[in-house]
């Protein structure tokens, strides 16, 4: 700047100089060209100073802004690319659970370990066995389960498919599953019955999320109290889901192991081997039999004495008979409120257990009822639609039970 008005300042005074000395044409064509070359002179340099800086720096700007929203679509598509479930090496399974050092527990699919990720991230690893996916199959199969994300749902992280080893790495959920809390073994249990209805409509959103809110409509054939965890703050996931898929394609049967136990989970279409009868309906009814096992575990007495104790008949007949004769389910020590809650999980749980898949509701009505005003929500028609499960050969099946699983499964799974 200081340059330019020093030329035009020049000119000035040379011309000034010019016209003391005496005034021609030619003079003065001499004065124009100069005073004009002065000019374009001051362009010159302010454009060079001024408008070229500036130029340079609209330039820098506007390249920035170019790359900065290169670098956004870049973060979207890295984070596109996690739905596709991170792919882990044996070696960074030992490295991540320490040689397998802390054992969670062991099921039906394998045995779960206890791990942490480089970024300090917990996780549970679980060790498939005897599965015979073909590793295409699996990682296939395994991009299906990991893009179903809720937050009633155990998220899949990663898995491993390396030689015969096969894996998967969920979120670790530090307070354990459900059983550890609902079972009538538990002396104290801890939750209150608010709680354990916000538990039943956690797992209720989970398991509707799994038939039909997400991109595939994934059958459990599971559900039960292992199979549903609570997290730090003892919000409900449903886990395993999906792991029927890893077994039954390449053998007609598949092994499920949740006929243990002294009412059994399992729906009776999948005992009967009323294949064509297998849908949603039969993961309803796991979840309504989970739902009376959570009251049943809350030391029932029998307030009229028609039935000498519920553990010597079946459950659902048992509480079905107490509240059609406007009995209530005999709980001690409870508030007007719990006693309503309590009757909701077992109205509903009734209508879960309905024998008929047909009569049971759907997961998206158990939710609605859940959520409803207990008047609104009556008893199913009658006690002879409930299924009897053959409790003694239930509790003689310690292993596992053979289940003919056809492709009309895998097709609605
Ligand atoms: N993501 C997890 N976080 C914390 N603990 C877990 C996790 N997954 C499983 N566990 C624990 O590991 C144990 C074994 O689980 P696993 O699923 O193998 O058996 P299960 O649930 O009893 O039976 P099933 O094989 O039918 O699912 C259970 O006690 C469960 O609480
Ligand atoms: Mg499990």
């Amino acid at each position: 700047m200081l340059c330019v008005w020093m030329m035009l300042l020049g000119g000035l005074i040379f011309h000034c100089f010019c016209s003391a000395a005496g005034f021609t044409v030619s003079k003065l064509v001499t004065l124009i060209i100069g005073a004009i070359w002065d000019i374009l002179l001051g362009i010159n340099l302010i454009a060079r100073f001024i408008f070229a800086p500036l130029f340079i720096i609209g330039f820098l700007i506007c390249k920035y802004m170019t790359t900065q929203r290169n670098d956004n679509k870049e973060v979207i598509e890295l984070s596109q690319q996690n739905l596709v479930p991170r792919r882990y090496s044996f070696a960074d399974l030992v490295a991540i659970t320490d040689h397998f050092k802390d054992k969670l527990g062991e099921g039906g699919y394998g045995t779960v370990y206890k791990g942490q990720l480089r970024g300090g991230c917990f996780v549970a690893v679980k060790m498939l066995v005897n599965s015979k996916f073909n590793e295409e199959d699996f990682t296939n199969e395994v991009s299906i389960i990991a893009r179903i994300h809720h937050a009633n749902v155990v998220q899949l992280l990663g898995f491993c498919s390396e030689g015969s080893h096969r894996a998967l790495i969920y979120e670790y959920m530090p307070n354990g599953s459900l059983d550890n809390y609902i079972s009538s073994a538990v002396e104290l249990q801890p939750f209150s019955w608010e709680k354990l209805l916000q538990i039943a409509l956690g797992t209720a959103r989970g398991i509707e999320h799994l038939h039909g809110g997400c991109h595939v409509s994934i059958l459990h054939f599971d559900i039960k109290p292992q199979n549903i965890l609570l997290d730090q703050t003892f919000i409900p996931k449903v886990a395993d889901f999906g792991l029927a898929r890893f077994f039954p394609k390449d053998h007609d049967f598949v092994s499920i192991s949740n006929a243990r136990g002294t009412m059994g989970y399992i729906a009776p279409e999948l005992l009967s081997r009323n294949l064509k009868a297998v849908s949603c309906k039969s993961d309803v009814y796991s979840y309504g039999m989970l739902l009376l096992e959570m009251v049943r575990a809350r030391r029932i007495i029998n307030p009229k004495g028609t039935c000498s104790s519920p553990s010597l008949m079946y459950f659902p007949s048992w509480i079905y008979e107490n509240l059609n004769e406007g009995g209530d389910i005999g709980l001690e020590n409870v508030s007007e409120l719990d006693a309503v809650i309590a009757r909701m999980l077992c109205v509903v749980g009734l209508w879960c257990v309905q024998k008929k898949a047909l009569d049971r509701p759907s997961m998206t009505r158990v939710v609605e009822m859940l959520y409803s005003n207990i008047d609104s929500v009556q008893l199913p028609p009658n006690s002879l639609s409930f299924h009897h499960h053959d409790s003694s050969k239930l509790l003689e099946s310690d292993s596992s039970t053979e289940l003919l699983i056809s492709e009309t499964v895998e097709r609605s799974s």
